[in-house]
């Protein structure tokens, strides 16, 4: 970063003195807000494009701004641009480099706007695009864990609540539990980008300006649903951020909970599943350990997000209407969290189909821990039994099983049928894992039917998204 001459401040006629060298090191946001530049430059040619059109820019004018504004985009995408702290900002230095490649034209640029509603709208235009590219991986996610529990529609596992065996589920099923997260996630996304695609271009620094602008032409130009209906309102407003990272956090709360599971399920007490090798790595001292790190870093990366979350929400509680410096300071936690959503989900997306389960191990967890036990209380409700006399009777038997070391199926029919007469032969059908499974073929349930056509159903539902 070169220290220009700070005769050049844009905004130094009042000044006596220079800026102190540390208060400008401090005030700058170039360091980071250089990564709007895409969005600023499109921002800057449709309101040069607008000023041409109401006539507040000649056609001169107007043309030398936008190709000047061209060049200046192609020397930062060439890495031939200079950037300055003591121009603060990138939108002043981008207004500088434009001035000095055409001249005194480039200071024409500004007219009829402010770097208050310059910045609003470059947030607006970068967080849309980051938008679209994360509803993309998450689609991809969601792809990877619909042919997952496709694949694994009959595979059983023990479900669990309070981490206690529970029921017997598919892990088809429970690959859809999480696709169901996702979902929602995806949704949330979408319908924060229509509150995020509206221009506060206009507003200039707080109550909109003199000139005939024509708000609704840039508005088009820029791709925006509308323009923002209150200037005060436009240039203060960071909602849309905090509502984003609000999404964000949930989206990693999900990544989080994902990646408590796998860790687990990689462990050796339940080797449920393996991940392949190329998502973990090895300890320096112990030579047989794989770790999980992949989900365990993700698992960790929802603690800065969540930070981030807060620290805007603080950031905004008390600001007086309209702009203020603060508002700054919403670009990294903002920043941060893109590219952390990104590499988290990219990371998912990439993992989640190298799954490899270890069926036969989900299949002997399933059978510890009774997990029938509801099936044979049901089967008792079905020939006459109240079911807290079934509940009873069951728990009789699970005491029992305990005492044999035996599973509720590896009991003799008289051994059962001493808890209740109702018990017959046939009780062995529900006992078993297949039959506890295939029994709860309703919509939502986990037989591998209905996994098979949830499947189904959530693919044509992508299919619908993606022609959008
Ligand atoms: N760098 C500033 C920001 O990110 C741009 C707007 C500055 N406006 C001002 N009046 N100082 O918020």
């Amino acid at each position: 970063m070169s220290q220009k001459d700070k005769q050049h401040k844009p905004w130094g006629g009042r000044f006596n003195e220079a800026t102190d060298e540390f208060v400008e090191i401090f005030t700058a946001s170039v360091e980071f807000d250089r990564r709007l530049y895409h969005h600023d430059i499109a921002g800057s040619i449709a309101h040069a494009t607008m000023l041409q059109k109401v006539g507040v820019l000649s056609k001169s004018e107007g043309d030398q701004i936008i190709s000047g504004l061209q060049q200046v985009r192609q020397e930062i995408e060439n890495d031939q641009f200079n950037w300055s702290v003591s121009l603060e900002d990138l939108h002043m230095n981008i207004e500088y480099r434009l001035t000095e490649i055409i001249g005194d034209t480039g200071k024409k640029l500004h007219t009829g706007r402010s770097r208050n509603d310059q910045v609003a709208t470059d947030m607006r235009l970068y967080l849309r695009d980051e938008i679209d590219a994360l509803c993309g991986l998450l689609l991809q996610l969601q792809t990877g864990l619909l042919d997952l529990a496709e694949r694994e529609a009959d595979t059983v596992m023990p479900g669990f609540t309070h981490l206690q065996t529970a029921q017997p589920v598919t892990f088809g099923h429970h690959m859809m539990a999480w696709f169901e997260m996702l979902v929602r996630d995806l949704q949330r996304l979408q319908d924060c980008r229509k509150r995020v695609n509206v221009m506060p271009l206009g507003s200039a620094a707080l109550a909109g300006t003199t000139y005939p602008i024509d708000r609704e032409f840039t508005a088009e130009l820029l791709g925006f649903d509308k323009a923002s209906n209150n200037s005060l309102d436009s240039v203060s407003d960071r909602d849309f951020v905090i509502e984003f990272c609000a999404v964000g956090s949930l989206i990693m709360t999900h990544l989080s909970r994902f990646s408590e599971e796998l860790v687990l399920w990689t462990c050796a007490q339940f080797n449920f599943i393996q991940l392949p090798d190329r998502f973990c790595t090895g300890s320096s001292i112990m030579p047989q350990k794989k770790n999980p790190d992949v989900p365990e870093l993700i698992r960790g990366k929802t603690g800065r997000v969540n930070g981030h979350l807060v620290a805007l929400l603080t950031l905004m509680k008390s600001q007086p209407l309209a702009y203020n410096k603060d508002n700054q300071e919403d670009k990294e936690p903002l920043f941060d969290t893109i590219d952390t959503l990104k590499g988290c989900l990219r990371a998912y997306a990439d993992m989640i189909p190298a799954i490899v389960t270890n069926k036969s191990q989900m299949r002997e967890a399933a059978m510890r821990g009774y997990s029938t036990a509801t099936d044979l209380a049901d089967y008792l409700v079905r020939r006459g039994v109240a079911f807290r006399d079934a509940h009873e009777i069951v728990g009789k038997a699970v005491a029992l099983g305990i005492a044999e070391k035996k599973d509720l199926s590896e009991l003799t029919l008289g051994q059962l049928q001493q808890f209740s007469v109702a018990i017959d032969q046939d009780v062995f059908d529900v006992l078993t894992l297949e039959g506890s499974i295939n029994a709860r073929n309703h919509l939502g349930g986990t037989a591998p039917d209905q996994v098979r056509a949830a499947v189904k159903k959530a693919r044509l539902e992508q299919l619908a998204l993606r022609n959008q």
